[in-house]
């Protein structure tokens, strides 16, 4: 069983990230679990349907490798690589192409909103039409079981699904058809202000900011005016949200309480978060920071990734070309 996921470099991750997905995806190759391996990646290329910076983009593709392993990817257990080192997804990436409306891809959630903020004479690009194409490349050429991903992309793995069926009923049972995974609690994870964490709200909390911004950012999350010596809802707040994820039930029932008693103020709640959340970031974030100093290690692990993922990229690639009627890849003929 093999389980694979991407992340684009399109800045460094925060907890929305954290919590939605990275959590959740190393979990899944935890030794016990039934999933074997991961093939987990950079995604440089559909960080390129929005970030046109070549500084930047070499740089969260460091911020996006060093998170994993910081956080405790194993790479004897999981492939970890940059998309862009495998270009059969390319290929494949057109094949797909090949099977699919361009009514699905219109229909696209991400495609719509896309339009809505870009209006205007050349509107969005081409990439960002065909994305879920190249995404179900990622997924279907390493054979993938499981994508754990956050609820936003659940439309674009189901795509994933519709064009390896597409593929199969036309050339005969080649891909497999993935599951798509998404953890039910962290659904939502809110943001500073309450809506959804998100880049593009601005309401993110860094994954590894250094101790003292973490908490000052803490202590900016939005709480409503209750005075001090009221009771207060924690299931209306935004800051007892986040604790949920940082916390056990025990710990969370004492803070409720709290809440509930008269006396505590906002301050008080904000502190007991930064706690939790620097408890459970001290260690990852030290070994995030060596990480971005010692690039040399981190691309050590990318090259090993992008080597175990290209061999079973092409494999993958031979099947489907002989399924669809191509001669056999000339680089398979020649070594
Ligand atoms: N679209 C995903 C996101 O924005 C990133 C991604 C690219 C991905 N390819 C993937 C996720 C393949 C899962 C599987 O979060």
């Amino acid at each position: 069983m093999r389980a694979l996921t991407g992340i684009k470099p399109t800045g460094a991750p925060h907890i929305g990230n954290y919590l939605g997905m990275i959590e959740p995806a190393l979990a899944l190759t935890q030794r016990g679990s039934k999933i074997t391996e991961g093939f987990y990646f950079i995604a440089d290329y559909h960080a390129l349907t929005t970030l046109h910076d070549p500084a930047l983009m070499r740089q969260h593709s460091l911020d996006v490798a060093a998170t994993w392993l910081a956080l405790g990817l194993d790479p004897s257990r999981t492939c970890l690589f940059a998309q862009s080192d495998v270009p059969e997804v390319c290929e494949l990436s057109w094949v797909l192409a090949c099977m699919t409306g361009t009514g699905a891809l219109e229909r696209a959630h991400a495609y719509k909103a896309a339009q809505d903020r870009k209006p205007g004479e050349w509107g969005v690009n081409a990439g960002v039409f065909t994305y879920p194409v190249l995404m179900a490349a990622d997924i279907l050429i390493y054979d993938s079981n499981v994508v754990p991903v956050g609820a936003d992309q659940r439309q674009h793995v189901e795509m994933a699904r519709d064009m390896a069926q597409a593929f199969n009923s036309r050339f005969g049972q080649t891909l497999v058809v993935p599951e798509v995974l998404i953890r039910e609690e962290v659904k939502l994870i809110t943001g500073l202000d309450g809506q959804k964490m998100s880049k593009s709200y601005n309401n993110t909390i860094p994954l590894f900011a250094p101790s003292k911004k973490l908490r000052k950012i803490v202590m900016s999350i939005v709480t409503d005016s209750t005075p001090m010596e009221d009771p207060k809802d924690p299931d209306t707040c935004n800051v007892f949200a986040l604790y949920r994820h940082f916390s056990t039930p025990e710990q969370q029932a004492a803070l409720a309480a709290r809440y509930r008693a008269p006396g505590m103020g906002y301050g008080e709640a904000k502190q007991t978060l930064y706690e939790a959340m620097e408890a459970r970031l001290a260690e990852p974030r030290e070994r995030y920071m060596y990480l971005l100093d010692h690039g040399a290690e981190v691309e050590e692990v990318l090259v090993e990734g992008a080597q175990r993922a290209r061999s079973l990229a092409r494999q993958t690639m031979e099947r489907v070309r002989n399924a669809a009627g191509f001669r056999p890849g000339v680089r398979t003929r020649t070594g």
